[in-house]
């Protein structure tokens, strides 16, 4: 048995065990995908990925002669140093620009294995006939170029979602043409790359400059609405680079690994653009939010008139509701009201009320972000229900409870062909027979920066508050 784990994988040169202990972590990492579908089996998801991941890195460093096991570790040691710190400091509101600076490291990764195998083709065993073989060739001019792009392409996209750039799309004249014009070079160089008899070093290099450069041009142009896209989108990328340099390092798990970030990537690309109702195409060729991004159009708004309410006032209807309700949104990230929340819910089941939370696939600035939010305050999974499960329920409820939301509840999305949110699937909160809408101030709006009617309906009660103070409020008033 021993002997056979030890023999090598026919034609490749890998023992087996090796070739297992890949597959297994393939596997893991397959599994925690799965886990991480649902919040219930999502911590399940991460523990399978985890063991993946040590599983993949200790047959990598065993099977390996990269550097001395001291220098691993002291990088170990500092990168989960590094990381640590990161991920306890980082407030959820941040996670967006978090990942994308993360990314601009995968990418940045990909280059650098890409140059090392160029500059050392011996050592990645890439030689034929004493010049890189033309299939690895092909494998580093793609990994090199997908890397730069996404190193490139995050930098920008970190840069906007911090608020160190402006959020605003940058449109270059002829930006369309430009765009295409330096990806067919890159095309070219690649061909030019790969059938020359040597590897040849200028057209490596104008490939990386190339490559870097198109990831910016391609950034810029897109909006701070659509940015979210474009984080899952780059994720896709370092997904492919990493699988493409897992080709020319001829490391399996990398290529499993790359091809699962790939394509999970650019599935939830898609999910979010259908969410939002944004064509893909048109995400990437940028430009939405010009004139809406965040309300920055600084066009004052028509005054109406609305009613406003107190925590006294929304404590004593919510008592008498048979069926509320909620609805959170970025706001309710943002206040970190989630779990005074929590508490308002189990105040009011005590009095007998049934009470629902309601989650658009894009309420707050990232996938999953309020489920996470709701998670964190112990909210059972059972209560909450996505768009379309819970969409047809408004019309029986007492109370819409509208937390910190505002454009996923925005009717102009259903009814007004002229708004930049017009398609995007909403809820009915205007069919329940009460709303109670918490925000700041009647100035401030969505992320797509668009007046909501709701706020000047019969039926609507403004909660002009901090969402967490407001929450906290009703929760003594139903004491
Ligand atoms: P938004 O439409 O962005 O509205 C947020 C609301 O929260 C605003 O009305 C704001 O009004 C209020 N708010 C902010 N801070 C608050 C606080 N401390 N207390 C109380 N209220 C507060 O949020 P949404 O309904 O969740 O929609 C998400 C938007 O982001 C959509 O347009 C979506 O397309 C976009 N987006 C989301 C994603 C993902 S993946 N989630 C990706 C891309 C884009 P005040 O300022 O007056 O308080």
């Amino acid at each position: 048995m021993l002997s056979l784990l030890a023999s090598g994988v026919a034609g490749t040169g890998v023992p087996a065990w090796v070739a297992l202990a890949y597959l297994a972590s393939g596997v893991l990492f397959i599994l925690a995908l799965r886990g991480l579908s649902s919040p219930q089996t999502s911590r399940a998801g991460n523990r399978f990925g985890m063991i993946g991941m040590l599983i993949a890195v200790v047959t990598t460093l065993v099977t390996h002669e990269i550097a001395n096991i001291v220098e691993i570790g002291v990088a170990i040691f500092l990168g989960g140093i590094i990381g640590f710190t990161i991920a306890r400091r980082i407030a959820m509101t941040a996670m967006p620009e978090l990942v994308a600076a993360f990314h601009s490291l995968v990418g940045l990764a990909a280059v650098l294995v890409g140059w090392a195998a160029f500059l050392e083709p011996g050592a990645f065993g890439l030689l034929v006939d004493g010049s890189i073989g033309k299939v690895s060739r092909v494998e580093m001019a793609l990994g090199v170029a997908i890397g730069a792009i996404t190193f490139s392409g995050s930098v920008i996209a970190f840069a906007k979602l911090s608020g160190r750039m402006s959020g605003s799309p940058i449109l270059l004249p002829m930006r369309h043409v430009i765009n295409l014009g330096v990806l067919v070079a890159i095309i070219a160089l690649t061909a030019l790359f790969t059938i020359g008899a040597v590897a040849s070093q200028e057209y490596f290099i104008a490939i990386t400059v190339l490559a870097f450069i198109v990831g910016f041009l391609l950034i810029i142009p897109i909006g701070g609405a659509d940015m979210p896209v474009v984080v899952s989108m780059l994720n896709s990328y370092s997904g492919w680079a990493a699988a493409a340099m897992g080709f020319t390092l001829g490391n399996t798990a990398m290529i499993i690994t790359g091809a699962l970030v790939g394509a999970s990537g650019a599935i939830l690309s898609y999910i979010m653009c259908k969410a939002m109702n944004r064509s893909f195409i048109s995400v990437i060729a940028g430009g939405f939010g010009a004139e809406d991004g965040g309300g920055a159009s600084g066009e004052p708004r028509e005054q109406r008139p609305y009613k406003q309410g107190s925590a006294a006032d929304a404590a004593f209807m919510l008592e008498q509701a048979e069926k509320v309700i909620i609805i959170p949104g970025y706001g309710m990230a943002v206040a970190q009201a989630q779990h005074a929340l929590r508490e308002m819910c189990d105040l009011l089941e005590e009095k007998g009320v049934e009470v629902k939370f309601a989650i658009h696939p894009v309420a707050g600035r990232m996938p999953g972000h309020m489920n996470v939010l709701l998670a964190e305050a112990s909210v059972d999974y059972d209560k909450v229900f996505e768009l379309e499960d819970i969409n047809s329920e408004f019309a029986q409820a007492d109370v819409a409870f509208i937390i910190g939301a505002n454009d996923v509840v925005n009717p102009a999305a259903k009814t007004d062909k002229s708004s930049p949110i017009y398609g995007m699937p909403v809820f009915d909160v205007d069919k329940a027979k009460q709303v109670f809408f918490i925000k700041r101030s009647m100035g401030g709006v969505g992320y797509a920066g668009v007046d909501n009617d709701v706020f000047y309906m019969d039926q609507t009660m403004m909660l002009l508050s901090d969402a967490k103070k407001m929450v906290e409020e009703i929760v003594k008033s139903l004491d």
